[in-house]
């Protein structure tokens, strides 16, 4: 069986040192490990409208946005094909056929959707759309014979589904679709790099990303007021490293490369750390260090950005040539579900000949 990795993003902003460790580094070293036969990205502005029906313009500035941040970080047309959600209708179609196989007491005990439902306050009155997006989730997934999802953990709930949903499917019309699986980041820190202000996620609402296209400016002056320790007063009192944002993100980005380089007083972020909790460490080394860290990471990102921002009709074009391609495997899955379930009447002679027959001869 061929292996195939589908993922993707809702273009409600641009994408965020969380989404970089959380999923687009790893998506970059698996599009060049050459372990896979093909690779779909997709934009999902069908579901980033499920929860922003009023705000079409924001998706659709978005689109682009999320497309440059894939092309920046390393994500290569050539190898991985990049593509638009609403420009693969195919996946509205499989998704009205799996809202007969969930039940609204599925959907409502997941836990990803809950989070959300409070967040956009739609306790009262839940669009249906955006009540289904789980379900939608499942056809993008496999109308592509995904056999492997690399998302974060708060995805989990959605694969989870997905499996289900397949096995529904396999069991009620004949074996048809591929159970994907999920792949999660490969370290703790990896799953949810905190916000600067040290809440638990990045989330553009709360204002304490680092975004992919910030300058060294935004960078350096983002992480000069990163939450540290409020207990570390002074330089000389012994610093915590619980919660503690710089050590946090030194854990997810800084190897021993960079001390030696930068802080060659240390031979790796265990000796730093040690010193700090001991005291006589101030929290400036630490975030002038991964100011440093960090500029290494984003510095070839921006760089690459500003060439494909010189060139916006040719990611535009990448991305219809890529939606083009993603809906050709696409079409193919509806064509098996299609015949699967029954409704294939026009392809199907067999059925149409053995109707005629039965008329005529009057049965
Ligand atoms: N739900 C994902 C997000 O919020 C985006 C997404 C839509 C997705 N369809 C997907 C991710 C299929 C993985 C697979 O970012």
């Amino acid at each position: 069986m061929q292996k195939v990795i589908l993922t993707g993003d809702r273009p409600t902003g641009r994408l965020h040192l969380g989404h970089f460790v959380g999923s687009l580094r790893r998506r970059v070293e698996l599009q060049n490990s050459g372990c896979f036969d093909k690779i779909f990205i997709m934009i999902a502005d069908a579901q980033a409208l499920t929860d922003n029906a009023d705000n079409p313009e924001k998706v659709r500035q978005n689109v682009i946005e999320v497309a440059l941040d894939y092309l920046s970080v390393g994500l290569d047309p050539a190898k991985s094909t990049i593509f638009v959600q609403t420009h693969v209708p195919e996946l509205t179609e499989l998704a009205f056929y799996y809202m007969n196989l969930v039940t609204v007491s599925r959907v409502q005990r997941n836990p990803t959707v809950k989070t959300e439902i409070k967040m956009r306050n739609f306790e009262q009155s839940i669009p249906v759309g955006f009540f289904c997006y789980p379900v939608s989730q499942a056809s993008d997934i496999t109308a592509f014979k995904a056999t492997t999802v690399p998302v974060g953990e708060d995805q989990a709930p959605m694969i989870e589904l997905t499996r289900e949903i397949v096995n529904r499917f396999n069991n009620i019309y004949g074996d048809t679709l591929v159970e994907p699986e999920i792949m999660l980041p490969d370290n703790a820190v990896c799953m949810r790099l905190p916000g600067t202000d040290g809440k638990a996620k990045m989330s553009k609402s709360l204002g304490n990303c680092i975004y992919l296209s910030d300058t060294p400016k935004e960078v350096a002056k983002k992480v000069k007021s990163m939450y540290t320790d409020p207990e570390h007063l002074t330089v000389d009192s012994p610093g915590h490293l619980e919660g503690n944002c710089p050590f946090i993100y030194l854990d997810a980005f800084c190897t021993d490369e960079h001390f030696a380089k930068y802080l060659p007083e240390y031979k790796n972020l265990q000796e730093l750390k040690d010193h700090y909790t001991r005291g006589g460490l101030g929290d400036g080394t630490v975030k002038k260090l991964l100011i440093n860290v960090l500029e290494e990471i984003l510095a070839p990102i921006r760089e690459r950005r500003k060439q494909w921002e010189q060139d916006i009709p040719g990611v535009y074009e990448i991305l219809k040539s890529g939606s083009a391609k993603a809906r050709e495997e696409a079409a193919d899955t509806l064509d098996k579900v299609r015949a699967a379930m029954k409704i294939n009447y026009f392809d199907d002679e067999a059925l149409i000949k053995e109707q005629a027959k039965r008329y005529k001869s009057g049965k």
